[in-house]
């Protein structure tokens, strides 16, 4: 068994900037510091974009800080907060596909991993959704064709599945039909995982199994049906934890524990 952290939506600010009262470093470093604590055993650490607010060089550099002293290899992907070329000037050696893409496969054991960089910076589609150009989805068919035999999780940022918050599934990955068709023609690709909601999330789409990550920072409220895509929570930030095996993917939801011990009363 294979153990990956999965972060997704850090939404890391400038110093001094915070996102409802939060400040996003300071969520994340507490929350990779209870992962990796708790999971001395893992092999590597994925990110699923958003991860920084406005794609300014100086919130990559802050990343750049924060993961410093990260024991783990990190491969990370983008959303729809990130820019591109802002975060590999910041991480010029960072993952990519040979096109300028933060796309990646990573064989970690038996299994297979492929990281889907879903940032549309075209301007053709709605501002803040996701798109698969036919580069990176040829690059997917390629990688999904070489290793028929593998165990395949995908990850990116954009779900290409409604989740019942109506603001959010206009802004999910604009050509979801023709991604699912693709995964849906090899057999090995056993899960997918996303980030952008902000919500511990899971479901099925035409029989492959999908789940969707907390962000470390602000959440989204239980506001099924609501239009937009700026509600936010302070709930407890959350991360994933993913067990790869050979026949099985086990992904499990982490909430990050309160800074201080929750003071309770004795029953005894
Ligand atoms: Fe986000
Ligand atoms: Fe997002």
């Amino acid at each position: 068994m294979h153990t990956c952290l999965l972060f997704s939506d850090l939404h890391i600010t400038a110093p001094g900037e915070t996102i409802i009262g939060l400040d996003p470093a300071d969520r994340f470093a507490g929350a990779l510091d209870q992962a990796l604590t708790t999971h001395p055993e893992a092999r590597h650490l994925l990110i699923l974009g958003d991860l920084t607010h406005t794609g300014h060089p100086e919130e990559y550099a802050r990343l750049r800080t924060l993961l410093a002293d990260c024991p783990l290899p990190v491969t990370a992907t983008l959303g729809n907060h990130d820019n591109r070329a802002a975060y590999f000037a910041a991480f010029p050696e960072a993952a990519q596909d040979g096109d300028g893409f933060a796309q990646a496969a990573l064989d970690i054991g038996p299994c297979r991993v492929l990281l889907l960089d879903t940032l549309d910076e075209s301007g053709a589609h709605p501002l803040h959704a996701g798109y698969l150009c036919d580069t990176r989805l040829d690059w997917l068919s390629a990688r999904l064709a070489e290793a028929p035999d593998r165990p395949t999780l995908v990850a990116m940022h954009h779900p290409p599945v409604r989740t019942g918050f109506d603001g959010m599934d206009r802004i999910r990955l604009v050509n979801d039909t023709a991604l699912m068709a693709l995964l849906n023609d090899h057999p090995q690709v056993r899960q997918l995982v996303c980030g952008h909601v902000h919500r511990a999330i899971s479901g099925n789409r035409a029989g492959l199994a999908w789940s969707i990550l907390k962000s470390p920072c602000h959440q989204m409220p239980m506001l099924l049906g609501a239009e937009g895509s700026g509600h936010s929570t302070d709930d407890p930030g959350g991360y994933g934890i993913a067990l790869l095996t050979p026949d099985t993917m086990i992904l499990h939801a982490e909430d990050v524990a309160p800074a201080r011990p929750v003071a309770h009363s004795s029953h005894s």
